[in-house]
């Protein structure tokens, strides 16, 4: 993995100019460093998803594109028989590196659908169908967070406060993002938000990215610990809280960073609308509820030593890090898509705009 430096110029997943590797922003090392990765193995994809130097539903999906691209160029290409079952190989490889956000699986079947449909091409003649798909991933997902963020901007006025947990900006989609787009488009705009941004313990990706991504903006953001968002809420500095997502069931219980269920909760309690911003490839048909999403656990160093220069607890203590938790879809007030905004029941109003067409 060679390491570029530079400025941020460009999206934070993009396939090189030869099509030889998927040069990603480390996220790992922002707001500090901006490390740009040239990715060009599956196990370079992997680690980097794994290790969330790219991360956020959207972002992995894309990277998990362009990485099968990249990754089926370097494959037996002497028979469609040998090029299929090492790409499924990769494709179920890659699909391991994290579980709980479904833009992961969803782009890879896309990839291995493009080798399934095509068996009677060589290999070579697919690899610019690949390429073509991975554009198509990427291009619909710029798409998406634009029409998401215009939906969510007839949701709120000028000087609302703004509550958001964990990152759902540019660095985690493309372009204007999702849960943090329509506070983008409506700085375009001339709205003046105030956004409040939860730290998002224990891997930070609200202070980190979120308030890197605001501020650079020149968007008024204000940071606090996740268990501060009580406190501004009952101050009467929060008007709405917007979140992104990993993982929607068909009831719209909705997987996000741990610590989102919480804001649910707490938004409920104080009587705030609460967001969530969703393209159609974070909707998993398949999980019934929240129940059927599988949630990650990560490594005790995240909460224990990561962010610390002395460890923060005990060495042997024990310690339980969950990185999703899921919120009940009846403490959501709206699931905002790139094809509008849907209400409870959203067993219904999902069905009725994602699925009646198909
Ligand atoms: O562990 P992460 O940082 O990948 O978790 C990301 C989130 O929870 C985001 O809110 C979600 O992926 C939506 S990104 C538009």
């Amino acid at each position: 993995m060679s390491n570029l430096q530079n400025g941020i110029k460009t999206d934070s997943v993009r396939l090189s100019e030869d099509g030889g590797a998927v040069i990603i922003i480390d996220q790992t090392e922002l707001p500090n460093r901006t490390v740009y990765l040239e990715l060009k193995t599956a196990e370079q994809v992997y680690e980097a998803i794994q290790k969330l130097r790219v991360r956020g539903a959207p972002a992995i999906g894309i990277c998990a594109g362009y990485g099968m691209y990249v990754t089926a160029q370097a494959l037996d290409l002497s028979s469609y028989g040998n090029f299929y079952s090492a790409f499924k190989q990769k494709k179920d490889y890659i699909n391991s590196s994290r579980p709980t956000a479904v833009n992961l699986s969803h782009a890879l079947e896309r990839m291995e659908r493009i080798v399934k449909e095509n068996d009677g091409l060589s290999p070579v003649e697919i690899l610019p169908l690949l390429k073509e798909e991975a554009e198509n991933i990427h291009k619909e997902d710029i798409e998406m967070c634009k029409a998401i963020s215009e939906y969510g901007l007839t949701l709120v006025k000028d000087g609302d406060g703004i509550l958001t947990h964990c990152n759902a900006g540019p660095l985690a989609t493309s372009r204007y993002g999702t849960g943090l787009g329509t506070l983008f488009l409506g700085k375009e705009r001339g709205y003046e938000f105030k956004v409040w941004c939860d730290e998002t313990r224990p891997l930070l990706q609200g202070a980190r990215l979120t308030a890197y991504e605001l501020f650079n903006a020149g968007i008024d953001v204000t940071l606090i610990c996740d268990n501060m968002a009580s406190t501004v809420m009952k101050q009467g500095k929060i008007n709405a809280v917007f979140v992104g997502c990993d993982r929607v069931a068909a009831n719209g219980d909705t997987a996000n960073k741990i610590g989102t269920s919480g804001a649910a909760v707490l938004a409920k309690h104080y009587g705030i609308p609460f967001y969530v911003f969703c393209p159609s490839s974070t909707i998993d048909f398949t999980c019934e509820t929240g129940e059927d999403i599988k949630i990650e656990l990560r490594s005790p160093d995240e909460i224990k030593t990561m962010f610390f220069s002395e460890p923060s607890s005990p060495e042997g203590v024990k310690c339980y890090n969950p990185s999703f938790d899921v919120t009940d879809g009846e403490l959501i007030t709206a699931i905002v898509t790139e094809k509008g905004i849907c209400r409870p029941p959203f067993r219904e109003s999902l069905y009725k705009m994602f699925r009646k067409e198909e």
